[in-house]
């Protein structure tokens, strides 16, 4: 299984358009050869098993960048075939706008297949600038919750890709919240976390993707428990920071996000779970772990973590 990341931050990107803090304001004046912090993409990653057949999980706002910064990604030319991809599908951890607005660079009448929770699946087809998804090209597969199923190509041939969708702790996606229902209206298949494997064989190593969670109860510590690689929500470092910093009024929780540092943070809760490698994903603009050499940074990475960063690529 060949991993790529596409995008290594949250939603807003790193930097972002309207930010002037001061990392962002490093990474905007982003010099290649000095140590300033490197612009990150919105959350996304693209995985294969074959090395010819790529699935996105989410479609990010800047797929377009995302896929001309990806040579695997790029179109081969093929015989009688002038109009084709690499690309194949697609699968939604929930709906949130840095997780499906890249849907709608997918267009141009394209066989695709879109896998997601029937929950997630409502919500697009509820909106209609969706259908530039033609349904009569590209396919949507309700994924059950906890039920490993694997993703077929669109010609229906098995892809030998198994992923298993699992819910998560988190919220309904911040545009539909309906601020008078409790949770915001938020139900278990709004947020989903991954597991993948390639299922040709047996015993396959096996990666979890779950770019949003704001809390790890006891089954979800015990699911993950000796994975080979963990893609897990890095957007804060701290629950407060996009207040202390002046860049907004919610913490991290109110947006169904856990941080990392803390007691209850990602930092405490995976030591000791046995996951082979630990990566830092969908990573907000506030976070200091953006900047090499922060303490932050070292402090995550003293304890094992990676930090996700666009195009970097994970082989299992
Ligand atoms: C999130 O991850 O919390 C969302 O992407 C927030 C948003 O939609 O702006
Ligand atoms: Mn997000
Ligand atoms: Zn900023």
């Amino acid at each position: 299984m060949r991993l790529i990341v596409l995008g290594a931050a949250a939603g807003g990107g790193f930097p972002q358009w309207n930010c002037a803090c001061e990392q962002c304001q490093r990474a905007f004046s982003e010099n290649p050869h000095s140590a300033e912090p490197r612009a990150q993409t919105q959350s996304s990653i693209a995985v294969t098993v074959d090395g010819d057949h790529w699935f996105l999980f989410n479609a990010s706002p800047d797929l377009r960048q995302q896929i001309l910064a990806t040579p695997a990604l790029h179109p081969h030319p093929r015989a009688g075939e002038k109009r084709q991809s690499p690309l194949v599908g697609a699968v939604l951890t929930n709906a949130d706008v840095d997780h499906i607005a890249g849907l709608l660079t997918l267009r141009e009448s394209h066989p695709l297949s879109l896998s997601a929770t029937p929950r997630v699946l409502s919500v697009l087809r509820a909106n209609s600038v969706f259908n530039v998804l033609n349904p009569a090209l590209v396919s949507r597969h309700p994924l059950m919750l906890d039920h490993p199923q694997q993703l077929a190509l669109p010609d229906g041939r098995p892809s030998g890709l198994e992923v298993t969708l699992f819910s998560v702790p988190g919220k309904i996606a911040l545009w539909l919240e309906d601020p008078t229902a409790a949770q915001f209206g938020s139900v278990p298949e709004d947020t989903v976390g991954v597991r993948l494997r390639d299922c040709r064989a047996a015993n396959t190593p096996t990666a979890f993707y779950i770019p949003g969670c704001a809390s790890v109860p006891p089954e979800l510590a015990e699911r993950l428990c000796g994975a080979d690689l963990l893609l897990f929500d890095g957007t804060t470092y701290t629950d407060d920071e996009m207040i202390a910093q002046g860049l907004g009024h919610k913490t991290a929780a109110r947006m169904g996000h856990m941080a990392i540092s803390g007691d209850t943070g990602s930092l405490a809760t995976f030591s000791g779970l046995g996951i082979a490698r630990k990566v830092y994903i969908h990573i907000n603009n506030s976070n200091p772990i953006l900047t090499i050499g922060s303490p932050a940074r070292r402090m995550v990475e003293d304890a094992g973590w990676a930090v996700a960063s666009d195009g970097q690529e994970y082989i299992l």
